[in-house]
């Protein structure tokens, strides 16, 4: 039912963690199945994406996906980063079964709300991007760990 690489970033992970004083930090939320996702970025003075982190409290597509989507980002700057859609992440793990979609959506929804918290915090406009809706925020996340 998985491809290879959705096994392999599933059971190895790439860029697990957090990233202290990041330059934003993004947490989604899929209200049906229940997982979430929080995104790092550690972004340079050139917009480029030194460093990114994440941890995902979800089904192994979603740890897949999210992982990918690390390795996506990782060197990239921030407008080219905008353009990995989740299409892009899944076609980059050899493909999703139909149902497991929605959990790389999950993972180009958290890339967005961590650059969304970077452009709030440095009074930027990044094209393309708006307000996370799924941005579950810093106090309801509380409970649902
Ligand atoms: Fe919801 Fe995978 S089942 S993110």
């Amino acid at each position: 039912m998985y491809s290879e690489k959705v096994m392999d970033h599933f059971q190895n992970p790439r860029n697990v963690g957090e990233i202290e004083n990041a330059s934003g930090m993004g947490t989604v939320g899929n209200a049906k199945c229940g997982d979430i996702m929080r995104m790092y970025l550690d972004i340079d003075e050139n917009q480029v994406i030194r460093d990114v982190r994440f941890k995902t409290f979800g089904c192994g597509a979603a740890v897949a996906t999210s992982s990918m989507a690390t390795e996506l980002v990782k060197g990239k700057t921030v407008s080219e980063a905008m353009q990995i859609t989740n299409q892009a992440v899944a076609e980059a793990l050899d493909g999703l079964p139909p149902v497991k979609m929605h959990c790389s959506l999950l993972a180009e929804e958290a890339i967005h709300a961590a650059l969304w918290d970077y452009a709030v915090k440095n009074n930027l406009q990044i094209e393309g991007l708006s307000k996370p809706k799924t941005d579950i925020g810093e106090e309801e996340e509380e409970e649902d760990y």
